[in-house]
């Protein structure tokens, strides 16, 4: 059974990389946990682009290695065995493998077996940075500097980053759709952020020539930005001539517009200037779980230079804009991704979908996506 319907991949044109790649793109950098969550010698079990892995944290680092012993094909974690910090050894038959390069290093009831020193099972580079532990899912020969993984401005220094994490059932592309639609403002006219900050929030907007930029350099981060200062905004609905629904509108001097622009980077990470305010950037990635799960890991970063800025953000985090921007704002988010996702899982949503003008801006995505991914994850992947 091909993990995407080939009747569709003949019809989608020129983003069929991105249709192809329903289990994600191989070969990127991914957050997959905070380093907060993995303590010294603890071991986490983790999904990624359908692969089972397992963390460990070993003086102070991170490994990452498949979780599927090379004798039977068992998860490992079923019955995790660590007789020695850096070894795990598999509960069925003893085999006994060594976290850092995966190589099966003893069969406790075979010593002698020719297979030991021999064998590997996959293992993964991992690295820390902003607080997110990062799993490169690719190839020993393909590994990149994970700043061509993650948005501009997101390893900046002085930048200090808080966040959450949460499984969404929806495959990974209808996240970043999602979060990058222009015309998805809609859903969010109710939101209860309103009584933390006045801001102009039309009910939709259209992006004029010129809002919409592909950035493909060489050295950098792939994405689209899609800059709001270049947009036409609606702000009344109207059917028969009678409003029936207005965006808010302040004072242009008094209030500020939600946000200034998004951001969409490979593999799936969107990034929304001046959101929940200004000053603050949402960082959100979209880590594919499975074909019908994603990860949802949504962080703030604010520039923080002393400690009182630092302790002051950690206090807003936890009092503002959690619960009212990724719990509450969010939640309108994750809800529509959901109630999305049976109409492309068969896949035909690719070709049954009725875009209009706004959803250009998706279009752009789809064939970056597919210009730039590098590596379609596939079911032989999965053996
Ligand atoms: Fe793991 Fe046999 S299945 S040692």
């Amino acid at each position: 059974e091909p993990l995407v319907n080939p009747e569709v991949l003949e019809m989608v044109g020129d983003w069929r990389g991105y249709v192809e790649a329903k289990l994600g793109f191989r070969n990127h950098w991914y957050p997959i946990r905070f380093s907060s969550e993995l303590n010294e010698g603890a071991l986490l079990v983790v999904e990624l682009l359908g692969e089972k892995l397992l963390l460990k944290r070993i003086d102070g680092k991170v490994y990452a290695m498949r979780d599927r012993c090379l004798h039977r094909g068992v998860p490992l974690s079923r019955k995790p065995d660590c007789y020695t910090k850096d070894t795990i050894t598999c509960w069925y038959h003893g085999y006994t493998y060594r976290f850092q390069t995966g190589e099966l290093a003893n069969i406790l009831a075979v010593p002698d077996s020719r297979l030991c020193g021999r064998r590997k099972i996959q293992t993964y580079p991992c690295e820390e940075a902003k607080g997110l532990i990062f799993v490169f899912l690719g190839d020993e020969h393909e590994v990149h500097p994970l700043s061509k993984d993650v948005p501009p401005g997101f390893l900046d220094e002085d930048l200090m980053v808080l966040g959450k994490h949460r499984v969404v059932d929806s495959n990974w592309r209808l996240g970043c759709e999602n979060g990058f639609d222009a015309l998805h403002i809609f859903i969010h006219k109710d939101s209860t952020l309103r009584h933390f900050r006045e801001f102009n929030f039309p009910i939709g907007h259209t992006p004029l020539p010129g809002a919409v930029t592909c950035i493909e350099e060489e050295d950098g981060p792939k994405g689209v930005e899609d800059d709001f200062s270049k947009h036409h905004p609606i702000w009344d609905g109207e059917i028969d001539g009678q409003i029936v629904v207005k965006g808010p509108k302040f004072d242009p001097k008094k209030g500020t517009s939600a946000s200034i622009g998004t951001s969409i980077w490979l593999p799936g990470v969107l990034k929304v200037e001046s959101f929940p305010v200004p000053g603050i950037t949402q960082f959100e990635w979209y880590v594919p779980l499975d074909e019908g799960r994603h990860l949802y890991v949504q962080t703030l970063g604010q520039a923080c230079t002393t400690d009182e800025e630092r302790s002051d953000f950690a206090n807003k985090f936890e009092t503002h804009w959690k619960p009212h921007g990724l719990d509450g704002f969010n939640a309108d988010d994750i809800w529509a991704r959901e109630v999305t996702q049976p109409f492309y899982d068969d896949d035909y949503g690719w070709v049954d979908e009725m875009l209009c003008e706004p959803d250009s801006t998706i279009l752009e995505w789809r064939r970056l996506a597919a210009r730039h991914g590098r590596g379609i994850q596939t079911k032989k992947d999965l053996r």
